[in-house]
């Protein structure tokens, strides 16, 4: 290879509801990508045990249901690679040999295993402390170019790069003499010549990075919040999402007419982003049509969109999880197409490692 082949990989752990955050975060804007360039999106079930193991049936059901998510949204199984990552040996391989590149240090400082271990990090299992090498696995095993996710996925995406940079380095002679090393697009001193792991792009952007709780500005709208009014689901039906909005939180100023004016109001900046994200817009727009009216007529509005957009895909998620068979189909089929991808790489990095073949 003279160049990576730009590739798109992301994922969503099957665990709990699968939430607007989610979908205005991630899934809907790896929708136009799959015409842009070769795409794989995967049901984490593997990272769906890192917190605790949930009900093995439920687990089983939550990984159908995003995947129903997936193609409901406009992932399209023709043109996207979609799988569940357990199925595909090569994600756990590769994450034990980055088990042994990443340092302690490095882990140490990933907010979310903190937040997500809380005061009892003693009791934390070691697949949550380990997580992000296992998602650096997922991403590199197809040596992907580009991660789209949402703003809390970022500092995983920085260690990404840190252990694709270390195998690099600590493996550059190898990969040049086993000539298969692809040229650094972007040469650097901190970097050999010749690289075997890209340093994958975030694509972080857009009006709904970070989608907050509709009970709490300041606290992102999570699959985990206690309170089902924080967020919106996407198997709500329309009544729930008016009442959700009708019920969020949120100052008693009218909306400004410019974006600066959002500064210090988070339930209102909260609400615009997500009414610009569902309208494919940007807050700018929205607070020009806006900008002057009172909650009172915003929320009916966004209300209004909100079961515009989302009710098409809450039906059709219906229709596909009733009969697991098509579903079944699709993750088969992409399990096989990630496997072909995936395998000759791991061959490479046994080889690079120096891990003798026998077979
Ligand atoms: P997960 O399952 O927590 O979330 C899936 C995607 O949704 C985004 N997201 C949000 N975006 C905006 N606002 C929010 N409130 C919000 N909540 C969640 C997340 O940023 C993510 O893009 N570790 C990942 C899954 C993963 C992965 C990967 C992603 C595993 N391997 C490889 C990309 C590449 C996670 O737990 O996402």
């Amino acid at each position: 290879m003279t160049e990576f082949q730009p590739r798109v990989f992301s994922g969503v752990q099957p665990t709990g509801n699968l939430h607007l955050g989610n979908y205005l975060g991630a899934v809907s804007r790896w929708v136009p990508l799959q015409d842009q360039m070769p795409t794989i999106f995967c049901v984490v079930d593997s990272h769906a045990i890192t917190a605790s193991f949930p009900n093995p049936q439920e687990l089983t059901d939550a990984t159908r249901e995003v995947t129903a998510a997936y193609m409901a949204a406009g992932i399209d199984p023709k043109k996207s690679i979609i799988f569940n990552q357990s199925q595909v040996r090569e994600h756990t391989e590769l994450a034990w040999i980055f088990n042994c590149v990443a340092r302690m240090g490095w882990l140490n400082r990933m907010t979310q295993f903190k937040e997500k271990a809380g005061k009892n990090k003693e009791n934390a299992s070691v697949g949550l402390f380990a997580y992000p090498n296992l998602m650096a696995a997922d991403i590199l095993a197809y040596r992907a170019t580009h991660v789209p996710v949402g703003d809390d996925q970022k500092q995983h995406l920085e260690l990404t790069r840190d252990i694709a940079a270390k195998f690099n380095n600590d493996f550059a002679e190898r990969i040049t003499e086993l000539g298969i090393g692809v040229p650094n697009p972007t040469p650097s001193p901190e970097l050999p010549e010749n690289l075997y792991f890209p340093l994958t792009e975030p694509m972080i952007a857009g009006p709904a990075t970070r989608i907050m709780s509709l009970r709490d500005g300041t606290k992102k709208m999570s699959k985990s919040d206690p309170s089902d009014l924080s967020r919106i689901n996407l198997k709500d039906d329309a009544d729930a999402i008016a009442k959700k909005i009708r019920k969020a939180k949120t100052d008693p100023d009218a909306l400004p007419s410019e974006v600066d004016g959002l500064k210090d109001r988070p339930e209102a900046d909260n609400l615009v982003g997500i009414y610009a994200a569902l309208a494919g817009s940007t807050k700018e727009a929205v607070l020009k049509d806006f900008g002057g009216q009172q909650f009172s007529a915003f929320k009916p509005a966004l209300s209004d969109l909100a079961v515009e957009k989302l009710s098409p895909m809450t039906n059709e998620m219906r229709r596909l999880t009733e009969d697991t068979s098509e579903i079944d189909a699709v993750l088969k089929d992409g399990a096989e197409q990630a496997s072909a991808i995936a395998e000759p790489v791991l061959k490479d990095v046994r080889k690079i490692v120096g891990f003798l073949d026998v077979r």
